[in-house]
């Protein structure tokens, strides 16, 4: 009987105490508030442990307080601000940030204990920065990745960093105080390939900011708009609305050379202008100015170089001297020269050019080319040959002839016989 008794105590006493331990577990239980993170969110696993009746839990409050402890009989608990677990010493959870895809993933500080997320206990679980195919970014708890656009890292919180950390920064501003940026209006751009912009139209209604961004005013990545300046280098978009545009040599029909000294303001320029000199060959007449007055692009295309510095277009530009060369019986328009650039040139490394009357003829080329006589009419200004000498300007050579041609009546044969014969006497 009482063998029996004993018998009896000892099974209820293991069936008890096994009922006991299926009812009980132990949980961690710490509270960064009074622990400090660096135990109760880094280490759950070195923090004291609880006996609970029911499972237990990690939580992350708006304040940034972690939690780790039994989860109360109705308290709720779900992602990502809690997660709940039946073993003991489960609640081991990691933290990480979670902002998937929104413009404030990459602009704004990620420091915020609101974008704190307890990850599932999956194994392998860390936390992600990841830059989607839209080019957003997105930060969560997920499993380990290593590539160009994709990282993770193992320990609480870890992915709080700017990611990628070389994103596309711009000044972001709007209105009266937005003409000088400063470094407090630097901001991460939401999109990994966005570009900075600046526009307005006052120095009190200037805009600023990265082409991803969504605010009412901004210019988009590919805009055309040529009250959009684009740039693409961080903090590029600092151009004030009106800034002054230095000076620089400024004629037309410039001459080949110039003297740095005689440079002329170029006033202010807008914030979409380019500042700097400019010297611009068409045909063969040079022109110099300021490249914020010059109308179109200055390219290797329309044979326009510049430069950056005060009076900076003094260069000598290097188009060949050449003098129109043709004889009025052989070239309608020679006499007249109604259309000189139409007219036959030849070069004229001499740099002087002729035009005059021999035979009734008229006659333009190189002086070089002329005979010892001629150059000898021409320098004594001989009576009927109306010669006159350029040295200024390519195809200056270009004045019409008084008078009507008097196209002789010789043949064409013995004109240019006559023609040779006075180009080549040389007395
Ligand atoms: C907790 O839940 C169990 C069973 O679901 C119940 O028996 C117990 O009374 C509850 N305790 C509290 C404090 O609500
Ligand atoms: C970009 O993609 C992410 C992830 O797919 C999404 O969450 C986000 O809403 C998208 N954003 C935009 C602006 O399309
Ligand atoms: C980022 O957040 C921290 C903590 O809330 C704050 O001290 C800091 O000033 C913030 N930095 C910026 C740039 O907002
Ligand atoms: C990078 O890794 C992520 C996650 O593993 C994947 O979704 C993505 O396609 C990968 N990207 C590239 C460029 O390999
Ligand atoms: C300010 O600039 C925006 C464009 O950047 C323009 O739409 C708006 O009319 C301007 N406001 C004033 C008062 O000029
Ligand atoms: C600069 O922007 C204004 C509008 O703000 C526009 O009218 C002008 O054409 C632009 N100038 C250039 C050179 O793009
Ligand atoms: C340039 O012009 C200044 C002033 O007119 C003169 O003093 C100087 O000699 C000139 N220089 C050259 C290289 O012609
Ligand atoms: C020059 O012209 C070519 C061909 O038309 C064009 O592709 C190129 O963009 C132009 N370059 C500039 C600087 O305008
Ligand atoms: C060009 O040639 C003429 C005659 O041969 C000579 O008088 C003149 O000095 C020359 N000019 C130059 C710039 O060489």
């Amino acid at each position: 009987m009482r063998e029996y008794n004993f018998c009896a105590f000892l099974i209820t006493a293991v069936v008890v105490s096994q009922l006991g331990s299926t009812l009980a577990i132990q949980c961690y239980s710490c509270k960064s508030s009074e622990t400090g993170e660096a135990s109760c969110l880094m280490s759950p696993s070195t923090q004291n442990a609880e006996e609970c009746s029911n499972d237990c839990y990690t939580s992350v409050s708006a304040d940034g307080t972690i939690t780790r402890g039994c989860l109360g009989n109705d308290t709720a608990c779900s992602l990502p601000s809690c997660s709940s677990c039946k073993e003991n010493n489960c609640n081991t959870n990691i933290v990480c940030k979670e902002c998937l895809g929104l413009e404030e993933c990459a602009t704004a500080n990620m420091t915020d204990a609101k974008y704190n997320a307890v990850c599932p206990l999956l194994d392998g679980t860390q936390c992600v920065s990841l830059v989607n195919d839209n080019r957003t970014v997105s930060l969560s708890c997920g499993s380990s990745c290593a590539n160009v656009t994709c990282s993770s890292c193992t320990t609480s919180l870890c992915n709080e960093a700017l990611y990628p950390a070389d994103r596309r920064q711009c000044y972001t501003c709007s209105g009266t105080d937005c003409d000088t940026v400063a470094a407090s209006i630097a901001t991460g751009c939401s999109q990994t390939d966005a570009k900075c912009f600046t526009t307005g139209t006052s120095a009190t209604n200037m805009t600023r900011g990265c082409t991803s961004a969504t605010t009412d005013i901004k210019c988009a990545a590919d805009s055309t708009d040529p009250g959009c300046l684009l740039c693409d280098s961080n903090l590029c978009n600092s151009q004030q609305y009106q800034r002054d545009a230095g000076s620089c040599i400024i004629c037309d029909n410039c001459d080949a050379q110039q003297n740095a000294s005689q440079k002329q303001s170029c006033d202010q320029a807008l914030y979409n202008q380019t500042i700097g000199c400019y010297t611009l060959t068409t045909g063969s007449t040079v022109s110099r100015g300021c490249l914020n007055k010059l109308e179109g692009e200055c390219s290797a295309n329309n044979s326009c170089t510049s430069c950056s510095d005060a009076g900076c277009n003094v260069a000598a530009v290097d188009v060949p001297f050449e003098c129109i060369a043709c004889i009025s019986n052989e070239v309608a328009d020679c006499w007249s020269a109604t259309k000189p650039e139409d007219l036959p040139a030849v070069k004229c490394g001499n740099g002087t050019c002729f035009s005059g009357i021999w035979n009734g003829l008229g006659v333009r080329d190189c002086f070089s080319s002329a005979s010892q006589l001629m150059q000898y009419q021409c320098d004594h200004n001989v009576e009927g040959h109306q010669c006159t000498t350029c040295t200024t300007l390519t195809k200056c050579n270009a004045k019409g002839f008084s008078g009507a041609a008097s196209l002789s009546q010789m043949g064409v044969v013995g004109l240019l016989m006559a023609l040779m014969l006075a180009l080549r006497s040389s007395l």
